[in-house]
């Protein structure tokens, strides 16, 4: 399935292609934002679903800007709950930042989420300065915060918790 935004040249597609792998790595490690560790977890979810396909936990979509990638979002249902779902990540290339292509990605991944019975989002970053727009991104899609878990990372450096409850079948 994807989605297509009129005139911007912006599509968003609920598959992962092996061609995407390179093109996704260069995204996480564009944005500067990920330390080695942070980048090899990011990479094992890529490769879990490049390898097990529709048997994998975890749900991509891919955002492509003029026929490039530019983006991307993973998330899967949280096991043992009844409604609740892990954004787990996401990510846009640092060139196409604040051009809407993170929005874009999140409304999808929610109405997929939503049409798959997920209706609590939750999602987890960081509380240190770095992490500012990354939570002002989220507030302004209509996330909140949810727990704060003090010096989680590093001293100073909590967990940020977000919840986003979601109308049913949007
Ligand atoms: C966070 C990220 C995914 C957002 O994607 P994006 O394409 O830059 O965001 P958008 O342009 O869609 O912005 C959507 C809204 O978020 C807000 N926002 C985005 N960046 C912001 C910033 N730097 N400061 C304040 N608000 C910001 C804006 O209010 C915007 O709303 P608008 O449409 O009314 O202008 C992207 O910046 C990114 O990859 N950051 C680095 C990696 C990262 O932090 N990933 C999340 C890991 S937890």
């Amino acid at each position: 399935m994807t989605a297509r935004a009129a005139s911007t040249g912006l599509m968003i597609r609920r598959e992962l292609r092996q061609a995407d792998r390179e093109p996704v790595r260069a995204v996480l490690e564009g944005t500067g934002f990920f330390n080695r560790e942070e980048l090899d977890v990011a990479m094992e979810l890529v490769d879990d679903r490049l390898k097990l396909g529709e048997a994998s936990h975890y749900r991509f979509l891919v955002a492509e800007l003029d026929g490039a990638v530019t983006g991307y979002a993973c998330w899967g249902p949280i096991l043992g709950t009844a409604e609740s779902a892990d954004l787990y990540w996401i990510a846009v290339d640092r060139r196409a930042q604040g051009r809407g292509v993170g929005r874009a990605l999140l409304d999808e991944c929610e109405r997929w989420m939503a049409a798959s019975g997920r209706t609590r989002i939750y999602l987890e970053t960081a509380g240190r300065e770095q992490y500012q727009p990354t939570r002002a991104f989220y507030l302004a899609c209509g996330y909140r915060i949810a727990a704060e878990l003090e010096h989680f990372y590093a001293p100073g450096d909590a967990k940020v918790i977000f919840l986003r409850v979601l109308e049913s079948g949007r």
